[in-house]
């Protein structure tokens, strides 16, 4: 059986010089290379008590939301700002390349929930640090944060060092 590692096409330069892009279409392309991706993260969750997971736009999506099927919890969207019909509440955060906002329903979490954070890769931290403190304004409780794939350089477990953070793959 192929490693996870070994879906991974890593693309130099990408989307500026400098950047090694780690690229999910490589794994998803592949029924078993996604199985595992899936798997695997879900196993990081083994004796977590969970009531809701929530999945960062757009990458988050595709990992939490089988995740959350499998596990018969309800998937909240953190979208984009400006694709949400209902009312939000927002952060802001800078990116390995670039900046952006994202949004959440603000009925989305209610108080004392326990959330479970999935994205696909942590870089600097920030997308997954600005989706915790949304989920901690409605009053929810980040139980854990998984991903995919880690990249350590970035220093984005410092960033998250209040949290119980676990990824199936580290780059350096
Ligand atoms: C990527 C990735 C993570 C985030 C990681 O998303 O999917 O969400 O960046 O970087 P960070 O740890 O520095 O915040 P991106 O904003 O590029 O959007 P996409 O998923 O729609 O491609
Ligand atoms: N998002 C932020 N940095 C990234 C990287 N190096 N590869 C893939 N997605 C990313």
């Amino acid at each position: 059986m192929k490693k996870i590692e070994e879906y991974v096409r890593s693309i130099p330069d990408f989307p500026e010089p400098g950047i090694i892009f780690r690229d999910v279409t490589s794994i998803l392309q592949d029924a078993d290379g996604f199985a595992l991706a899936v798997d695997s993260m879900q196993a990081l969750l083994d004796g977590v008590e969970v009531d809701v997971i929530a999945g960062a736009e757009s990458r988050g999506f595709i990992f939490g939301a089988p995740i959350a099927y499998n596990l018969h919890k309800p998937f909240v969207l953190i979208r984009k700002k400006g694709k949400l019909p209902c009312e939000t509440i927002e952060s802001s955060y800078d990116l390995e390349y670039g900046s952006a906002t994202i949004e959440m329903h603000k009925d989305a979490v209610t108080p004392g929930q326990k959330v479970v954070l999935v994205d696909d890769l942590i870089a600097t931290g920030g997308t997954i640090e600005a989706t915790a403190r949304m989920v901690e304004e409605l009053g929810g409780k980040v139980v854990k944060i998984i991903t995919l794939m880690e990249l350590e350089g970035l220093n984005g477990r410092k960033r998250l060092k209040d949290y119980d953070v676990a990824s199936v793959i580290c780059y350096e």
